[in-house]
């Protein structure tokens, strides 16, 4: 390092404290301060326009987060590949709460598909966009069809970024909007026999609260919803045979009760949703236990439920 570049490496605590403190303006009594983002009721009313997009919806947390968005007045566009699933859900939200529900059967895996979904999605007035689609493998990295783990990327990862990228210009723009990345408690920590989405949520994890702090003040907010073990079809797609009779059913949660409390902090602007207690733990374990106690711990935990 040169002496030149010294004397910011050992700047002292408090004037660092004092450069954010005027970065970002005296602090608000406690009392009077908002939750989250300092942006109360991100969430845009439906009467100033705008559509919400959920992916993911053909099924558990995604079509809970759609019911709920329809029951609030939003026009929905719903995402993911079953299509009849979709169409079946837009027809009974349509007729339950009468708004106009748009189906996009698009396989977020596919290139071409994916990016014209963006393009489509970057001329729409957005207000809300849940990336919440995704699934998991599980086994030995070597021993998965690599085909897959590359798919898994493309939907955990690369969707989110591209579809985050496609309308977060315009709300940023219109000063008005929410997104809700769903990540998962499993970002927090190694995932040995589930490298590939351990990897791809600590992606979600981190880009979802990378946003919520730089969307500050933009009107603009970004919640992460980082759930632990929910009832969907998750473990299902993932192959994982053994984990209702390995996980008590009372420490997962509902998708209903998950996409209630995505909502509700999406509303408050807040950065980070874990929903349940036993979730709230692992977030807790994953984020502050030594790697070197995680990683054995892990691996014989998940070779339980496989
Ligand atoms: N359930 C849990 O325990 C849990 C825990 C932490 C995080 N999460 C996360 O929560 C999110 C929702 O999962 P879930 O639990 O609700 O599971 P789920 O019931 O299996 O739903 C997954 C959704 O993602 C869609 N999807 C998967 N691959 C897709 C593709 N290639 N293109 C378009 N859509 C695709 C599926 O639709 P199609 O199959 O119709 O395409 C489905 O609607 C995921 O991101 C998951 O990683 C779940």
């Amino acid at each position: 390092m040169t002496e030149q570049a010294r004397p910011a490496a050992t700047t002292s605590v408090s004037s660092v404290c004092e450069l954010v403190s005027v970065a970002t303006g005296p602090a608000a009594p406690l009392a009077a301060r908002p939750r989250g983002t300092g942006t109360p009721l991100s969430l845009p009313p439906t009467t100033e326009g705008g559509c919400a997009v959920v992916t993911g919806a053909s099924s558990g947390i995604g079509t809970a987060l759609a019911e709920r968005l329809a029951a609030r007045g939003y026009p929905l566009v719903v995402v993911a590949r079953r299509e009849d699933r979709l169409r079946a859900l837009a027809e009974r939200l349509t007729a339950r709460h009468g708004v106009p529900v748009e189906v996009e059967a698009v396989d977020l895996g596919d290139r071409g598909g994916r990016r014209e979904l963006a393009e489509r999605l970057a001329e729409r007035e957005v207000a809300v966009l849940c990336a919440n689609a995704g699934f998991a493998t599980y086994g030995e990295l070597a021993r998965l069809d690599a085909e897959r783990e590359h798919l898994q990327v493309e939907v955990n990862v690369t969707a989110v970024h591209e579809l985050t990228l496609a309308v977060l210009p315009g709300m940023v723009r219109r000063r008005r909007g929410a997104i809700l990345i769903t990540g998962s408690t499993a970002g927090n920590q190694p995932g040995p026999l589930n490298a590939t989405y351990a990897a791809s949520k600590a992606f979600a994890n981190t880009f979802a609260e990378s946003l919520h702090a730089e969307l500050r003040g933009t009107g603009v907010s970004c919640t992460l919803l980082a759930p632990g073990p929910v009832r969907t079809e998750f473990a299902q797609v993932a192959e994982l045979s053994k984990v209702d009779a390995v996980l008590p059913k009372r420490l997962s949660v509902s998708c209903e009760r998950t996409a209630d409390l995505a909502l509700a902090a999406l509303e408050r602007g807040e950065g980070r949703v874990v929903p349940g207690l036993f979730a709230k733990l692992l977030a807790t374990g994953g984020r502050h236990a030594p790697r070197a106690l995680l990683g054995p711990l892990l691996r014989t935990a998940y070779r339980r439920v496989m």
